[in-house]
């Protein structure tokens, strides 16, 4: 009988050991979706994900002048929430002086 009660015990316990599921990622779907190009100079989209997940970036050609030629200067952001239940944040510029990242704990 008091083995019946330890296997029990122990049954109950590692029962409430187990942590509860992640979320399925291979389920999300996208909650919003926005794009715009004007086909020349410019450009943007931004989604969000039913897992929490949202990015955004926008895009500008700069000095372009009749030929064509310039530098584009980019900016985004994308953030999530990690498996550790945290949310995170990257932003970015991009542009000709480099790719220029900041990660940063938001939540
Ligand atoms: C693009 O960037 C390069 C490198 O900094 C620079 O030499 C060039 O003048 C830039 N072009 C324009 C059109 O601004």
């Amino acid at each position: 009988m008091q083995r019946l009660i330890l296997f029990l015990a122990l049954f109950i316990t590692a029962s409430f050991a187990v942590p509860a599921p992640q979320s399925d990622d291979s389920k999300a779907e996208t909650t919003r979706l926005e794009s715009e190009n004007n086909g020349v100079d410019k450009y943007s989209f931004a989604y969000e994900t039913s897992n929490g997940i949202s990015r955004s970036e926008e895009g500008e050609l700069k000095g372009g002048g009749a030929e064509g030629e310039g530098n584009i200067s980019v900016q985004g952001t994308t953030s999530w929430t990690a498996p550790d239940g945290k949310k995170y944040e990257l932003s970015f510029t991009a542009d000709e002086t480099g790719y220029h990242p900041t990660f940063k704990l938001v939540a």
